[in-house]
């Protein structure tokens, strides 16, 4: 029988956290349990940081961005003695089940340690969209308004001065963020880690757009893209996940662009914006969803298994099964934003 339950935010936040761990908090208490909040993600686990969170800890925090919690990218495979202290500190926490709200490094783990004996259920997060066996993350309807809004911005000094814009946005090694960002701010080019960057096409196609009599353009990259040598990083050294740190294609791609057309051309990168402040309607009622629904899988029994959205439906999914592939983007959608491309 269920008691009393502990909840935990890993990875790199997103705007939509706190409204799951509100969900979380409620529902639990109106089925008579208890919830504790591990801070950190794994880092609070493995240091035994934790929090009770009663109905006042959750009030207010539901339009907030980031996390109430804490977060971090600690992997308890990587640290010595990591998974023992680990279940220790569940037993020590006196929790009958955890929920793990995280993007797949996180996830990852909570499978593993779901392998290994303690009861774990997943919540995907990510403003990336590449977790598998969702159409959705929260977070990443988020970030795609905040980049939609940067590029309109864009797009009025970039007309006025006659000018290439190029935009960086994140998404590690998926273009959603691009793809979507792309078609709602109507870019003139996208380019996603998904497919190799041909700068002779793409210099081709902003050149029969300028010779239109169209003299300014947009031109969205996503963080992943591949360029020359492969991705483009800005730190070699590698996380406890083994992810180098990307950035830096916006600058190379603006400089090749501009040497090859010889129209000016100024790069922006959005970066952290995307992850920051309050999240959007749809990312606060999905969130929102996805508590209620990682409670119920706790209720049901259904250990192993994170919530998923799949049409406008809270289902549920293996976490193994979520976390073995990234979901990259569907070219169909690829293929809409082309249509608009020079
Ligand atoms: O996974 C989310 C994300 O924002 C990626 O889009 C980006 O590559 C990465 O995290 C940045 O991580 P950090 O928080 O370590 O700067």
């Amino acid at each position: 029988m269920i008691k009393r339950i502990g909840v935990l935010t890993g990875g790199g936040d997103c705007p939509g956290l706190n409204p799951v761990i509100r969900a979380v908090v409620r529902k639990a208490i109106s089925l008579g349990w208890e919830v504790v909040g591990i801070r950190n993600g794994w880092k609070g686990l493995l240091d035994n940081d934790s929090l009770e969170l009663g109905v006042y800890a959750v009030s207010g925090i539901l339009h907030k961005g980031g996390t109430i919690l804490g977060t971090s990218r600690t992997n308890p495979y990587k640290e010595q003695g990591g998974v023992k202290l680990a279940k220790e500190n569940f037993k020590k926490l006196k929790v009958d089940a955890l929920i793990a709200i995280g993007g797949e490094d996180t996830l990852g783990v909570a499978n593993k340690l779901y392998q290994d004996g303690l009861k774990v259920v997943g919540v995907p997060k990510t403003i990336d969209n590449d977790v598998s066996c969702t159409d959705y993350t929260f977070g990443f309807d988020t970030a795609v308004n905040i980049a939609t809004e940067a590029i309109d911005r864009l797009h009025t000094t970039a007309e006025s001065h006659h000018r290439i814009m190029v935009v960086e946005v994140m998404g590690r090694h998926a273009g959603w963020i691009a793809v979507h960002a792309g078609i709602a701010g109507g870019a003139d080019i996208v380019l996603i880690p998904e497919l190799e960057i041909d700068l002779e096409e793409i210099c081709g196609l902003l050149k029969t757009r300028h010779s239109r009599g169209k003299d300014f353009s947009i031109v969205v990259v996503a963080e992943g893209a591949k360029f020359g040598k492969g991705v483009v990083v800005q730190e070699e050294a590698k996380d406890a996940f083994g992810h180098v740190r990307l950035g830096g294609i916006g600058h190379i791609l603006g400089n090749e662009i501009e040497k090859k057309t010889g129209y000016e051309t100024r790069v922006t990168v959005l970066g952290h914006i995307q992850r920051g402040g309050s999240p959007t309607a749809f990312d606060r009622v999905l969130g929102t969803r996805f508590g209620i629904k990682a409670v119920e899988l706790i209720k049901e029994g259904k250990f192993g298994h994170m919530v998923s959205l799949r049409g406008n439906e809270i289902k549920s999914a293996p976490i193994a099964e979520a976390v073995g592939t990234l979901k990259t983007v569907d070219m169909r959608l690829y293929d809409i934003a082309k249509i608009f491309f020079g």
